[in-house]
């Protein structure tokens, strides 16, 4: 599969068009950027660990079910995936408070939150992704009432799929983001899932596992990201078979 034009460059990954209009490109820079932009650096290897981290749990996922957009690896940094038209929506689940829920609610950092709660985010780094519900999506026709009932209960068993297979790993699965997109007449997972858009805690000391190391300027980013891999057994040395 060849690699044509770029299609599209977000803060962390760049999309590329390949000669099958149904197939994308997806390559992960070692870019990383929190606050939509605000604060932005490289940190050597995070591409790599991303992509590789990515297609383990889509991979991990597909097997219990879950439908997404990967394909397969293409090289360390990339992978192929399938052309989804995008719902700009994000989704998030939190199983435990922190971050802009106990901004935004003055609740406790570290409740639990049982059961677990569901946000709606609007996609718009300008506008800061400001959360939505469901008439909001109706009224915008963002995603019809069916496709906003299939996000939600993916995202739900996304995250009992997820937190099974970190809590093996001794970690906490404290919150993601998901999207999603039409492939067909079919809702599929798109983008990723990596430790730059969800919330992880080594379960016994809370020491964060994810992208909140690089916000809070705590260092130890993308080594932290091999902990987590090391810890679900991903082999970020393994040659990629093309
Ligand atoms: P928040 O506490 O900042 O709302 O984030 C909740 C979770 O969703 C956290 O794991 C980070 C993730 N997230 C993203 O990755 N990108 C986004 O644009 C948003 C709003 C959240
Ligand atoms: N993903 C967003 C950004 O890169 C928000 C964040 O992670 O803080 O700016």
């Amino acid at each position: 599969m060849e690699k044509g034009q770029e299609l599209y460059s977000g803060k962390a990954k760049s999309v590329f068009l390949t000669q099958d209009p149904a197939q994308l490109i997806m390559e992960f820079r070692d870019d990383t950027s929190a606050f939509d932009g605000e604060k932005m650096d490289q940190l050597a290897r995070k591409g790599m660990v991303n992509n590789r981290f990515n297609a383990f749990i889509m991979d991990h996922l597909e097997t219990k079910g879950v439908a997404t957009h990967f394909e397969r690896l293409r090289s360390d940094t990339e992978s192929q995936v399938k052309r989804l038209d995008m719902i700009p929506v994000e989704c998030v689940v939190r199983n435990i408070a922190t971050g802009s829920l106990c901004r935004r609610l003055g609740v406790e950092d570290g409740l639990d939150l049982v059961p677990p709660t569901f946000e709606f985010f609007l996609k718009n780094d300008e506008l800061h992704d400001p959360m939505i519900n469901e008439y909001h999506i109706a009224s915008f026709g963002w995603a019809t009432p069916e496709e906003v009932t299939s996000m939600k209960s993916q995202t739900f068993r996304v995250n009992e799929i997820l937190r099974a297979l970190f809590a093996a790993g001794g970690m906490t699965l404290v919150d993601f983001k998901l999207e999603f997109g039409r492939f067909g007449g079919q809702l599929l997972l798109g983008d990723e899932f990596t430790p730059d858009g969800c919330r992880l805690w080594d379960t016994d000391t809370r020491k964060k596992l994810d992208k909140d190391r690089f916000r809070q300027g705590l260092g130890g980013v993308v080594e932290a990201y091999e902990e987590v891999a090391l810890r679900l057994g991903v082999d970020l040395t393994k040659p990629v078979s093309s």
